[in-house]
This record gives C-alpha cells, sequence and structure tokens, in this order.
C-alpha cells in the first residue's frame, strides 16, 4: 500500500451481533398476535443461508429492484455528487458495497486537486464484519486515494454514534441508505429511524434512499413470487432461523409462501400460510404455537412509494426532499434529500 499507510479500517461499535435474549422477546410477541407478524424483524431472515438466497433474489428476471437502482445510480451519481458537493459517503447497510462505485467514482474523480484538496472518504456500515473487512479490501485496491472507514453495528443501537463522527473539514457528508429496506419498516419505524437521522446530519450533508415505487399488482407480486421458486425457499428459510436459534420445530413443507400486493398499506406482503392444523414447539419460548389449517402467519412488508408518499415521509422527519431519480420506466426511485 502506498506509503505503508493503512488507509482502511473496520470498527465496531458495540452493541451489534447476536442477541438471542432480545430475539426470543421479539418472536414471542410476534406468534402470539393476531395475525402472527414476524414482519417487523426483517433482519432474522438474513443468516448466512438467507444472505446467500437474497442475493439469488437479486439476480431474478422477475426482481427488477437491483439492476434497475444500479442503473439509475450509474446515470446519476455525478449529478448527485456534484449537485451534493459531499466529500464523505456513509452507507447504512453496506454489505458487500456492490452499488456503491458509481458514486464513489464520481466523488473520487471531484477529489484530491489542488484546488480542492480533501481526500474522498468512505464510511460504511454493516451489522456484518465480514463483509464490511471484505469490500473494505477490494475498494482501497480500487481507489488508491480513498479513505475507508467502516463501522460494524446494527441501525438499532449506534446509528446515532455513526454520525457523530466528526466530519472531514468543510465538505458535507451524503449518508445513503439503498435497496429500498426502508421498505421493509413498518411506518412508525420508519418515521423512528428517519428522524433518528435526521438528527445525526447538519447542514451541507445530504440523505439517498433507495425506495421500490407503486406500480402493476402482477409486476409487484411476481418480484416476491418467481417462478424459480427462490423466493418461496428464502421466505421459508426463516423457518430454519426459528428452529436454529429458538429450538423451534416448524417444518417448512406444512406451510407455502405467499405473497399479495396490499393496495391500501402500498405494500407487498409475504406470508407463510400453514397447511394444516398444527401445533409447533419452540423451545427458547417455552411455547407450543397453535396454527389452524390455512392460517398465515406475515413475515415481511416491502413498502412501495410514490413521489407524494417518499415526500411526506421525509418531511414528516424533518427532511426535505429534492428529487427523486428514477429510471425511465418509473420502476424504482432514489430519493434524495435534506434537512431542514
Ligand atoms: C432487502 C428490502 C430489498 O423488500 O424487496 C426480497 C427483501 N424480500 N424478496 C425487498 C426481499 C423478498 C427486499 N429488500
Amino acid at each position: 500500500m502506498a506509503g505503508g499507510v493503512s488507509r482502511a479500517t473496520v470498527r465496531s461499535l458495540g452493541e451489534a451481533g447476536e442477541d438471542i435474549e432480545q430475539m426470543v422477546e421479539d418472536v414471542r410477541a410476534s406468534l402470539l398476535g393476531v395475525p402472527k407478524d414476524l414482519s417487523p424483524w426483517p433482519k432474522y431472515f438474513y443468516d448466512e443461508r438467507g444472505s446467500e438466497l437474497f442475493e439469488e433474489i437479486t439476480a431474478l428476471p422477475e426482481y427488477y429492484q437491483t439492476r434497475t437502482e444500479l442503473s439509475i445510480l450509474q446515470e446519476k451519481a455525478p449529478e448527485i455528487v456534484a449537485y451534493t458537493r459531499c466529500r464523505e459517503l456513509v452507507e447504512l447497510g453496506s454489505g458487500s458495497a456492490s452499488k456503491t462505485r458509481a458514486l464513489l467514482d464520481a466523488m473520487v474523480a471531484g477529489s484530491g486537486s489542488t484546488s480542492d484538496p480533501a481526500r474522498a472518504r468512505y464510511v460504511p456500515f454493516d451489522v456484518s464484519e465480514s463483509a464490511l473487512a471484505g469490500s473494505a479490501k477490494r475498494l482501497i485496491e480500487e481507489y488508491p486515494t480513498l479513505e475507508i472507514s467502516g463501522f460494524v453495528g446494527d441501525f438499532d443501537h449506534s446509528l446515532e454514534r455513526l454520525l457523530a463522527r466528526p466530519r472531514s473539514g468543510a465538505f458535507g457528508r451524503l449518508v445513503i441508505f439503498l435497496g429500498g429496506t426502508i421498505g421493509n419498516f413498518a411506518p412508525e419505524r420508519r418515521r423512528g429511524f428517519l428522524e433518528r437521522l435526521r438528527t445525526g446530519l447538519e447542514e451541507g450533508d445530504y440523505l439517498l434512499v433507495g425506495v421500490d415505487l407503486v406500480k402493476d399488482t402482477r409486476v409487484l407480486e411476481a418480484a416476491y413470487d418467481d417462478a424459480a421458486g427462490v423466493t418461496a425457499r428464502f421466505n421459508k428459510n426463516l423457518l430454519s432461523v426459528l428452529n436454529r436459534k429458538l429450538g423451534g420445530e416448524f417444518d417448512p413443507e406444512l406451510f407455502v409462501h405467499r405473497a399479495t400486493f396490499n393496495r391500501e398499506e402500498s405494500r407487498v406482503e409475504m406470508w407463510l400460510d400453514s397447511t394444516v392444523e398444527q401445533e409447533v414447539p419452540v423451545a427458547s419460548l417455552g411455547l407450543e404455537i397453535p396454527f389452524e389449517a390455512g392460517e398465515g402467519m406475515r413475515t415481511e412488508i416491502s413498502t412501495k412509494f410514490t413521489r407524494e408518499s417518499i415526500a411526506g415521509a421525509f418531511d414528516e422527519a424533518g427532511l426535505r426532499l429534492l428529487d427523486l431519480y428514477t429510471d425511465d420506466e418509473d420502476l424504482f426511485g432514489l430519493a434524495l434529500g435534506e434537512p431542514f
């Protein structure tokens, strides 16, 4: 590495990771409610197998979101970076950082000249230390002038500490939250999340959020019920997570995957319907969970937005929607906001 100086660090903000007691508490309420509803806890989908299956989903013909967001980023990144004049890119839930390069390219291209000597900095934030370390390693090789400060943590615990870090000089920060992940939060959770983010932003900072857009029901439902059955496996993998972590005895064969677009709530909902009447023991809960034949358990919500609804969600949290960048077919959007 140039000069032997390390340009990449990965540090922990604490609190992240395995917390079985928390999971017991979360899941107990979810399985005792009517209807049974695990959708408040999207993170439980993403064990190793679930993360692999999600990667597979992103390449499915029916799942337009990932490739569409990438193409919007590739087209609009120079404009977004020029407009915001940020030198620091903070990515929430960075994962493998596969979509980040478009923004980094634009940021690095504009920084480090004699008239503008600030170095670009990338601050990825993720629960997975291995994903962070892997992407940091690749990125320092690809971007010889980029500084990388990665942080391990989760949104519930570490957002404030992540954003309280000192900024680099007079330059603002662009905080990005891609993939449409905000759609997995119910309205109250989304509002709290955006408010907490807003609190960490200063004048000159910006927020860029990936949002899936309202469209034809068939297109939306196919994206969550693909012909190859990958999303069904992703959904049922949640039962394996419950079995492994909480000593559950769910038989994935006794549940069917279902995805429906709920237009009133403007969200796709994934369900697992029990095909038989059964009682499922879950040792860590000390409970047997009863299911009627045909009874559904909601496992995920994925909210679909319009320009108006994302503007409203931003506004409630003290953020002004500056622009919504979309593809030609208005499948997906990148919402740019600033604090007011
Ligand atoms: C991770 C939020 C982008 O809601 O579309 C994909 C998760 N669930 N297929 C989404 C998911 C089923 C996904 N995001």
